[in-house]
């Protein structure tokens, strides 16, 4: 054991030496960015050699083939786990996590789904009790290594002139698009921590990528929980354009909160796409001379895209490599299409791709390769009405703001000539174009009163009057909206109709440039007499924290109670819930609203009631970070 530890660590060193790569593999080099990952067969993991290269580079783990139906559960209730734990332990070994691939695909599953007992066609209901049954069972299994799975594979099709959608597999045939819905609901149960992403390639071609799209925001609408999608990135030197893959990425993104790139590869022929039946054909036969133009190509090609991948990292959590090495590859070694060749050393395509600088780039790729301020100190503000700021401002909130204290614009402000994702000097209103005064105002003005000259403080406010905390959910938002009143619907729109994914992409490119210490709450209003609050309130904070790679202990949540008027509040009842709130939630601490007063319809604060809530939600801040 102790041999094999020594062996392996001796192959490590060397295999970093002979890498001439460096002190820092690609996982480290895009440490601020996104998770690089990497697909791997059997062989991989049981060779030393290339066990330390995985370790040295990447921080995320596909397992090729042995996680698929066909390969888990060849035979009705028999499970074959020996290729996938082999991978897994691997995996829980060296403290990599895993992409889990794939849980539905028309490909690579066992035909004995199709097929009853008595040798009949499967009835839709006997095909879905086995997905659900199949999905319990792998996922529960790696529930402790897999951060999310590829529930559904490829289910759209590529014919674009096809009047369906879908591809006319076997599944949809069979079940229609309910395949898909239940396997999305059978992968939320089994595992609610795990994120969970429909996959499909020719993601960029504009057909095929809207229907992607409208799948999955219609079936989000229906409540189905779909957390990502995967753009499997099986290109080649020609294709796609950058133009083409920021489209598809600015596209989805606006419609779930995260984005993989799962499979990618770029080969140098003609070919492209995940097809499984074209996939190898061509080949490359070219001389010495037009070898290097097509490799010059493929670095261009690969510099390009990558950086349309950093300039949107803030919704781009992983980029995967389609293989270890151009030997493993599933196009054939002739094609060359990943960073590291046939014996696993790194060509110079790596270096590229590795040690890019973002040059000219404006906007988050610059911001991102610039070092966070660990003297920026940044808070996340959301909630109701009451966050969104109800009062009038008056002269004394528009004077004596310091410059150290910042708002990041969480929506498009024209009128104060603020853009969306863009520091300002945080002059009220803090929220959008006609808000008013908010408890954020005057948490900021006393925090760099208190804090050090050498501190700033930033803060992002995304509040929506009236608002449930199910607005924040991002299972429940699309149902939410189709129920908002019209009155709601400006605002929503204000956020794309999704204020949770608004606010955590704008903390994740915060965190970019600095540290997040808090998340400030004012809501309930709207849930009062709701007892599951605290629990929702819960669900949202730590999905909040997951989202942007941080922990409960170092980001605390502030949660303001509504207004009393001398217990004649509107919602007064609701103080009970808040109070309670650190019993649900460990890092939760309450801030008090006794004795700031309010407006006459006895639910909104006055602007002396936000002052002094400000300042008190500023107090137990500061307590917490003297700790
Ligand atoms: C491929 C594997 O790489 C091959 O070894 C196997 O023979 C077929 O499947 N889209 C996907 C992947 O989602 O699972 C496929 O992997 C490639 C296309």
């Amino acid at each position: 054991m102790r041999r094999n530890q020594l062996l392996l660590a001796i192959a490590a060193i060397m295999a970093m030496a002979s890498n001439s790569a460096s002190a820092q593999g690609l996982a480290e080099a895009y440490k601020d960015m996104f998770r690089i990952g990497v697909a791997l067969n059997q062989r991989n993991v049981s060779d030393a050699q290339q066990q330390a290269l995985v370790c040295a580079e990447f921080n995320s783990v596909t397992a090729e083939n042995d996680m698929k139906p066909q390969l888990t559960q060849p035979r009705e209730g028999v499970f074959t786990w020996g290729g996938a734990d082999s991978i897994a332990n691997f995996c829980r070994q060296h403290g990599i996590k895993m992409r889990g691939h794939c849980l539905v695909w028309h490909n690579q599953i066992g035909q004995w789904i199709y097929t009853d007992s008595l040798g009949q066609p499967a009835t839709k209901e006997l095909v879905l009790q086995r997905i659900r049954r199949h999905i319990k069972t792998i996922v529960e299994r790696y529930k402790d290594v897999c951060y999310c799975w590829d529930v559904v594979n490829e289910a759209i099709t590529d014919d674009v002139n096809a009047e369906c959608p879908y591809r006319q597999s076997r599944l949809y045939q069979i079940c229609g698009d309910d395949f898909i819905r239940e396997a999305f609901r059978a992968a939320r149960e089994a595992d609610p921590d795990a994120l969970l992403f429909y996959n499909d390639y020719n993601e960029c071609d504009p057909v095929k990528r809207d229907r992607i799209a409208q799948m999955v925001s219609s079936m989000k609408a229906d409540g189905v929980p779909i957390d990502g999608i995967g753009m499997q990135a099986h290109y080649n030197i020609h294709y796609p354009s950058a133009d083409l893959l920021e489209a598809a990425i600015e596209k989805y993104s606006a419609i779930v909160p995260h984005l993989h790139v799962t499979e990618m590869d770029i080969r140098i022929d003609h070919n492209r796409g995940g097809d499984l039946l074209t996939v190898q054909q061509g080949g490359v036969d070219a001389t010495g001379g037009e070898m290097q133009q097509l490799l010059q190509q493929q670095e261009r090609q690969y510099a390009s895209l990558f950086e349309v991948l950093r300039r949107h990292a803030d919704v781009i959590d992983c980029v995967t490599f389609w293989n270890l090495g151009d030997r493993d590859s599933w196009l054939g070694a002739d094609k060359l299409p990943l960073p590291f060749d046939v014996n696993y050393r790194p060509k110079h395509l790596y270096t590229i791709i590795r040690d890019m600088q973002s040059t000219e780039q404006v906007g988050v790729d610059q911001r991102a390769a610039e070092r966070p301020d660990p003297n920026f100190h940044i808070y996340l503000c959301f909630g109701q009405s009451n966050m969104e700021g109800a009062a009038r401002l008056e002269a004394e909130d528009m004077e004596g703001v310091s410059e150290r204290f910042l708002m990041m614009a969480a929506a498009d402000m024209p009128q104060q000539g603020r853009k969306t994702g863009q520091w300002y000097t945080a002059a009220p209103p803090l929220c959008r174009e006609h808000t008013g005064l908010t408890p954020v105002d005057y948490f900021g003005r006393t925090m760099v009163e208190s804090l050090p000259d050498s501190i700033r403080v930033g803060v992002i406010v995304v509040a929506i009057g009236g608002c449930h905390i199910e607005t924040y959910m991002t299972d429940s938002i699309d149902a939410y909206r189709q129920r908002a009143p019209q009155w709601m619907l400006p605002a929503l729109e204000a956020y794309a109709n999704n204020p949770y994914m608004r606010l955590m992409h704008l903390a994740r490119l915060a965190r970019t440039q600095g540290q997040i210490k808090g998340i400030l709450l004012h809501q309930g209003e709207s849930n009062t007499g709701d007892a599951a609050w605290a629990q929702k309130v819960k669900t949202v904070y730590e999905r909040l924290l997951k989202d942007i790679y941080m922990t409960a202990d170092e980001v605390p949540l502030l949660a303001g109670e509504v207004v009393r008027a001398n217990g004649e509040g509107v919602c007064v009842a609701m103080n009970r819930q808040i109070d309670a709130l650190p019993r649900t939630v460990r890092t939760a601490h309450v801030i008090s609203s006794e004795g700031c007063t309010n407006g006459p319809d006895r639910l909104h604060f006055d602007a002396a009631g936000y002052r002094l809530l400000g300042r008190r939600y500023a107090e137990t801040m500061l307590q917490l970070l003297r700790r």
